[in-house]
């Protein structure tokens, strides 16, 4: 029997079409799938889909998938994230050897990576962290793959990596060593908050664009969008979503208005709660999720809201320059929430990389992202190029006129409004802090910084003789 060179647990969705994509580069493939109930024809199914030229072995024995590996093995596993990967870890680290490389390409969360990282070292097996984007498709003809752990290891799996990855418009892989340990999953969660941001921008638009035009007529006008610098495959597939029948109903107005979510979106707002970061249109977004959750709840609450419905009057092209506003505000605290990560962990984090492996094979995917690479070059920010201030400053007016909008027609545009609060308070010289500082001090003693005093004096008042 050859040895294969390369070996994938897990044989989901995601697992398959990664083994397919893998075969398809020539790399002769080993693959497991336990046999459980609703699992047992995995194995047969995917070599039911290889074609002749592709080498693949099918393995439901764990031993044998191991026995059949070119040393140092390479195992990517592909299973759901959480306990489930820690019982696979264990059972196979006794089958294992000294160099062996584990990698990880679920949704995982960066600090069991760490830590499995961490674990895994002391037994002399690599474990790489991979952040995988860009769905069923991505994943067969071309993901974008964020990849974290030890270096040398990496370079073990590059080849491989990078031949599946998707290509970037210079023809490069969109995969990336990232940095250390959780620094894959990380900069992965931090993609997942920003495309729930991204996704409910669009849905926002959508729920206010939808009292004054058919779904047609949305699509028509988001489509005069994605061909200008607004472009993207987030508004792509909503073109196409908005204009999708069934029979003669359009299948967008029988879905019902609960979305789902498997969690990245909150574990990335809670880590920028942790890092001091700012992520409110992240958060905005995911709050947006659960709010659609209580369905019936809304539905009773609404018969005491009693709301008439007006139309006002509205410029479109102030949506559009709102819709470009508050997706610069989105990618600056996306990338914000990178960097802060970076720091926190000693990662390096390269913002522009970053951006280049985001602009093929992922969700968030987009003209934008394309130009970010030159934006966040050299550890720049968004907010230090002058035409993206200048945008932001021009559309000021026409954010404004967006919430004003959606204030008057009776529609939730939160996550709009994150955007443009974040602006106003990020370029307001005064804040309400004194006062907080104030009431803190009062009831706390926790002292305050004074204007026109050095920053490292603190006072105190005692705010009732
Ligand atoms: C991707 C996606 C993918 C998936 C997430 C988010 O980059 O391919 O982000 O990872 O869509 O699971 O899903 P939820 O919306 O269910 O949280």
């Amino acid at each position: 029997m050859e040895l294969s060179a390369f070996g994938v647990i897990g044989l989901g969705v995601m697992g398959s079409s990664l083994s397919l994509n893998i075969a398809d580069k020539g790399f002769s493939l080993s693959v497991y799938n336990r046999i459980a109930p609703g699992e047992e024809h995995m194995v047969s199914d995917l070599l039911d889909r290889r074609t002749d030229a592709m080498s693949i072995q099918g393995f439901s024995d764990l031993e044998d998938f191991i026995a059949s590996l070119q040393r140092p093995r390479k195992i990517l596993i592909m299973i759901k994230a959480g306990k489930a990967l820690d019982h696979v870890i264990d059972a196979l680290l006794p089958l294992l050897l000294q160099g062996d490389i584990i990698i990880d390409g679920g949704n995982s969360h960066f600090s069991d990576t760490k830590q499995r990282c961490e674990n895994l070292r002391k037994k002399n097996v690599h474990f790489i962290g991979c952040g995988v984007s860009g769905g069923e498709e991505g994943a067969l003809k071309g993901p974008s793959l964020m990849v974290g752990g030890n270096h040398q290891a990496y370079q073990s799996i590059s080849e491989v990596f990078e031949a599946i990855a998707g290509k970037d418009k210079n023809g490069l892989p969109c995969c990336t060593y990232v940095g250390q340990d959780g620094s894959g999953h990380f900069v992965k969660m931090v993609h997942n908050g920003i495309e729930y941001a991204e996704m409910q921008l669009l849905a926002e638009l959508y729920a206010l664009l939808r009292d004054y035009y058919s779904n047609v007529e949305i699509a028509e006008l988001f489509k005069t969008w994605n061909q200008s610098d607004l472009g993207g495959y987030l508004l792509e597939i909503t073109i196409d979503i908005l204009t999708k029948k069934e029979g003669d109903d359009y299948i967008l107005d029988t879905i019902l208005d609960k979305a789902g979510n498997k969690g990245t979106g909150s574990w990335s707002s809670k880590v920028a709660l942790d890092l001091g970061s700012v992520n409110t249109m992240m958060a905005s977004s995911v709050f947006a999720r659960y709010v659609s959750s209580f369905k019936s709840m809304r539905v009773a609450l609404s018969k005491s809201a009693n709301r008439l419905k007006i139309k006002n009057e509205f410029q479109i092209e102030a949506l559009e320059k709102a819709y470009r506003f508050a997706r610069i505000i989105n990618h600056y605290q996306g990338f914000a929430l990178i960097t802060n990560g970076s720091q926190e962990n000693s990662w390096s984090v390269d913002c522009s990389e970053v951006a280049r492996i985001w602009t093929n094979g992922c969700i968030i995917r987009s003209d934008f992202m394309e130009a970010s690479i030159e934006y966040l070059k050299d550890g720049k920010t968004y907010f230090e190029v002058d035409d993206l201030r200048n945008q932001l400053r021009d559309g000021e007016a026409d954010i404004k006129s967006l919430l004003t909008l959606g204030l008057e027609n009776n529609v939730s545009v939160n996550t709009f409004y994150s955007a443009y609060d974040y602006w106003l308070s990020m370029t307001s010289e005064n804040l309400s802090a004194n006062l907080i500082q104030a009431q803190r001090d009062y009831f706390g003693a926790h002292t305050y910084q004074k204007n026109g005093y050095p920053e490292d004096q603190y006072f105190h008042t005692n705010w009732t003789e």
